[in-house]
């Protein structure tokens, strides 16, 4: 088993990609702990992976960050492995900018992952080392047409993984990014079907895939597979890296 004996947090841990990665870093031997804002699917996630330590929290708070992390390396008595998962699309324009909603994506997409890496740091160092993965996306390596705040905020957590590789190195704590294309998740129609209009939501989606050279979304599960390989000691010398996994999609 990839993962026997380590103690692992993932967020966003409830539904798409976070729950795959949960079913594989259980699969692989780790003891884990998900946190997701919504009780009701963490609740059925528990029930499907016996023994995952379950938390709810707001993570777009700061109280909400720092805390559920303190409770998932309580839970667990430490802490290897982080996916700080969680993300959302965000405003759709710069004009009219409704702030709330620009704030709240910014908290969520950055602000989470750097208080959660900040959080975790310290009982990773206990423990010899660690492995923190962030999410960015395909829209943190090139421009997004439909989520230009999404895509800033993006591009910052691809900078954050990239400096806190550097500053974590000399502690044995890999700091990676997983860049995924647009997957076939809940999340998919906040960047495709903001209108409501379903002919609208599959014609963004078919623009999307006509421009992915391998002509498909992601699977959750292919994402959650690259979380899993960087988190395990097949990784063991790479930090730093953005790697996308987009079927091609911004190779070119
Ligand atoms: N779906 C895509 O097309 C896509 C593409 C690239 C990157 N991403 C990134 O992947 C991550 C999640 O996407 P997914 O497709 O797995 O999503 P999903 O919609 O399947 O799941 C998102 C999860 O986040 C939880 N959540 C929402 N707001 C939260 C909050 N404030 N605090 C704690 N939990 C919260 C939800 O309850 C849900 O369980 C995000 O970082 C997103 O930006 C998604």
């Amino acid at each position: 088993m990839r993962l026997q004996g380590k103690l692992a947090i993932v967020t966003a841990a409830a539904s798409g990609m976070g729950r795959a990665g949960v079913e594989r870093f259980v699969r692989e031997g780790a003891q884990v702990a998900a946190i997701d804002i919504d009780p009701a699917a963490l609740k059925a996630l528990a029930a499907e992976f016996e023994g995952v330590h379950t938390i709810a929290a707001d993570l777009a708070t700061e109280q909400g960050a720092l805390d559920s992390i303190d409770q998932g390396v309580a839970a667990l008595g430490g802490a290897d492995i982080l996916w700080a998962h969680a993300g959302m699309p965000g405003p759709a324009s710069v004009e009219d900018l409704d702030m709330t909603a620009y704030r709240k994506a910014i908290d969520l997409n950055i602000t989470s992952a750097a208080l959660g890496a900040g959080r975790v740091a310290p009982h990773m160092r206990k423990r010899g080392g660690g492995s923190i993965i962030f999410t960015s996306s395909i829209s943190g390596l090139v421009g997004s047409m439909m989520s230009p705040i999404y895509s800033a905020a993006k591009f910052g957590v691809v900078g954050l993984g990239k400096s806190l590789a550097l500053a974590l190195a000399a502690d044995g704590i890999r700091v990676n990014v997983v860049c995924p294309g647009l997957a076939d998740t809940p999340m998919k129609l906040g960047f495709t079907g903001r209108s409501g209009d379903p002919a609208e939501a599959a014609a963004n989606e078919a623009k999307v895939v006509g421009a992915v050279p391998m002509g498909r979304l992601v699977k959750p599960g292919e994402v959650a597979d690259a979380a899993l390989w960087l988190a395990s000691d097949e990784a063991s010398f790479v930090t730093g890296v953005a790697l996308p996994v987009d079927g091609g999609f911004t190779a070119r």
